[in-house]
């Protein structure tokens, strides 16, 4: 298994990859096949990654093939970019095997070397197995999102979560 940055030769694959997720479980915010048309727009999203100081996809392979991700998207401001929202998923083939804990201890090494001091992100409030993962971090829920996702048909709530970093 290894974690490594996306490069514009994973668009397909990291494209496919995300279409599978959203299609595992109901608790992403976009349908499968809505969130990427086209290969081109895969390839934006890993460039603008890789230029952004405060920014990074990194991706997951198991002998050579995708089976996750964890994506930071720093804010642009000098007042504000100290901040970062997140996005992970993990293949329900692979999930149980500490994975996401070791992105997210990564994840918290890169925050450290690259002064943001906080992290920030919302989660479907029936994603339990997420929820407590990000808890055990020590990530706290900051307040809900009320009737912002449709999950099986159903007007649903979110989570707003975020940690400190340092404090
Ligand atoms: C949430 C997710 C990222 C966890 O990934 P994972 O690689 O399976 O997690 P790990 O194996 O590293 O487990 C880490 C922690 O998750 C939590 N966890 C794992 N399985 C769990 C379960 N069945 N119930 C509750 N918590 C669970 C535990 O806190 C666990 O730590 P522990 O093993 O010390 O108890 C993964 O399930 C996933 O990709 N889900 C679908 C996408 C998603 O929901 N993304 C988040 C959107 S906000």
């Amino acid at each position: 298994m290894i974690i490594r940055q996306a490069t514009t030769s994973d668009a397909t694959a990291y494209k496919s990859l995300r279409e599978r997720l959203d299609s595992e479980t109901d608790t992403w915010g976009a349908d499968p096949g809505e969130r990427f048309r086209t290969d081109e727009d895969v390839k934006a999203v890993i460039k603008e990654s890789a230029l952004q100081k405060n920014s990074f996809l990194w991706l997951v392979a198991d002998a050579d093939k995708l089976i996750g991700f964890l994506h930071a998207k720093g804010l642009k401001w000098r007042r504000t970019n100290h901040t970062i929202g997140l996005d992970i998923g993990i293949l329900k083939t692979h999930w149980g095997r500490g994975i996401a804990d070791e992105l997210f201890f990564q994840l918290e090494k890169w925050a450290v070397d690259n002064n943001i001091l906080r992290i920030e992100f919302f989660v479907y409030e029936g994603n339990e197995r997420a929820r407590s993962f990000y808890k055990k971090w020590g990530y706290c829920e900051e307040g809900v999102r009320i009737g912002s996702i449709y999950v099986k048909g159903v007007l649903s709530n979110e989570i707003w979560m975020s940690k400190l970093l340092g404090s």
